[in-house]
């Protein structure tokens, strides 16, 4: 039986287990974490990670062929195949800076591999990793002269959080890179089947190394590129009058442009996009590409000017103060349908409003605890609240920053009678019927639309 391990229990490891497990009977995966915490969350009712179909994923598959351990060297002896699923965040020291993947979490796994392997394996990254990263590892993994083959292999995700199960279950694609030796290509050969396992093989494509890791870097850059562009064009809406969402219908039908991720917004989050981009400007320095980098830079620069824009406007419209208002944000999670708050723009959003000395009450219907540790500094400051009604209690404003569909049927003549006169309603997703909160009595401010006031 093939032994697939996993390193890294997260919102990519776990996941992407599950499916393999679930979907290769055969094969016996074992997902391990350095995080006692979330492992034994992983083996509980209660599992680490909100994602829609990820409960009934793994109550298939755990205990039958999918196991969660934090017996990493076990995990690594007995396995075949080794994915590095652990996080690379940005670097926040030395060299690099604010730029570049943070590589040490990674690393410390192919010296781990190294000290441990007694048997031949294929070691599969699925982090996302700065080009020419399986350069480094198999060069750390050859280090030891153990006799051991080790087979690096890029097989970077494209799951989007929120809709995970659903991208596992019938991805677009699947990218697979591996040197183009015998042996390179035994390997790809090897992991190709796991996935052919659910996957159509038309759409398991392999490359060469490099391509593989430079495309996750590239489709996370073009997917915020869409985002920053669409949000671009809304400050441009928000001065003449012009709709973005009819703008972004209409460009949208252009076959060659394609509708989806041009809805405009307070700006793009998560771990991924802002941190593989910043790690893509410094690849391209580093190869003194300084014209690429700056291009790209852009990108992350706009989303900043969104969030920041989005501030502004509230104090603006609230006649330049907010200091000791009440404003309630209805969402943290930095996208619907995720409990997930890193990168998330509510986080910059709540800190602008608190220097302004607001009274900030944050509501969310899965994501108040995270919040609670992205405001760690100022928890004294903010009021956390499950309930959206009693968030909006005596506020003079709501601001909307996640897309929760339960905000959508709230009842907002009830929420509008709780709080003081005149209202101002946010909406930093374009998420709600204007329309109707106008008609309510609301001043409604959405993105890239003209406002509609009572005052
Ligand atoms: N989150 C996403 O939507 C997404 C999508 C595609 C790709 N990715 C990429 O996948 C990678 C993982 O992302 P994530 O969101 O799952 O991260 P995560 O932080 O949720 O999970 C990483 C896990 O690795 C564990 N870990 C770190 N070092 C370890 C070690 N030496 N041994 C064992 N466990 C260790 C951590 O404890 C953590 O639980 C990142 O490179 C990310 O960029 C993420």
């Amino acid at each position: 039986m093939t032994k697939i391990l996993c390193i890294g229990a997260g919102y990519v490891g776990g996941p992407t287990m599950a499916m393999i497990a679930k979907n290769n009977l055969d094969v016996e995966v074992t997902v391990v974490d350095i995080n006692q915490k979330r492992i034994d969350a992983w083996n509980s009712d209660d599992l680490p990670i909100y994602e829609p179909g990820l409960d009934e994923v793994v109550n298939e598959a755990r205990g039958r062929n999918l196991f969660f351990s934090t017996d990493v060297e076990k995990g690594i002896a007995d396995a075949d195949i080794i994915f590095v699923s652990v996080n690379t965040p940005t670097k926040t020291f030395g060299q690099g800076a604010g730029y570049a993947a943070d590589l040490q979490y990674w690393e410390k796994c192919a010296r781990q591999i190294l000290a441990v392997s007694t048997s031949d394996k294929i070691v599969v990254e699925k982090s996302t990793l700065p080009v020419r990263t399986a350069d480094a590892m198999e060069r750390i993994l050859e280090s030891g002269k153990t006799g051991v083959r080790f087979d690096v292999l890029s097989n970077p995700e494209f799951l989007a959080e929120g809709t995970a199960i659903v991208d596992l279950e019938n991805p677009d694609r699947v990218l697979i890179g591996g040197h183009p030796t015998p042996e390179g290509q035994k390997a790809v050969q090897a992991l190709v089947e796991v996935y052919a396992a659910w996957v159509k093989r038309e759409n398991i494509i392999t490359t060469n190394l490099w391509s593989s890791e430079l495309s996750k870097l590239t489709a996370n850059a073009f997917l915020a590129q869409r985002v920053s562009s669409i949000n671009s064009i809304s400050a441009l809406c928000e001065a003449t009058e012009a709709d973005v969402g009819e703008v972004a219908y209409a460009i949208g039908k252009d076959s060659r442009i394609g509708s989806k991720f041009l809805k405009a917004s307070v700006g793009f989050g998560g771990s991924c996009f802002k941190k593989d981009i910043l790690n893509l400007v410094y690849l391209c320095k580093t190869y003194g590409l300084d014209e690429v980098a700056e291009y790209w830079h852009q990108v992350v620069k706009m989303n900043d000017y969104q969030e920041r824009r989005f501030v502004a406007r509230i104090l603006k419209e609230m006649f330049n103060t907010i200091a000791g208002k009440r404003i309630a944000l209805f969402g943290f999670a930095f996208k619907a349908d995720t409990g997930d708050t890193r990168e998330s723009p509510a986080i910059l959003i709540a800190r602008e409003l608190l220097a302004e000395n607001a009274e900030v009450v944050i509501t969310d219907p899965q994501a108040l605890e995270y919040a609670k540790t992205d405001l760690a500094d100022v928890i004294d400051r903010v009021t956390f609240e499950p309930d959206p009604y009693k968030a909006a209690e005596g506020a003079h404003a709501v601001a909307l920053l996640t897309e929760w569909k339960e905000y959508q049927t709230l009842d907002y003549q009830k929420i509008f009678d709780s709080m003081p006169q005149p209202s101002f309603l946010f909406d930093g997703r374009n998420h709600l019927d204007h329309q109707a909160l106008h008609d309510i009595g609301f001043n409604v401010y959405s993105i890239g639309k003209a406002a509609l006031k009572h005052i």
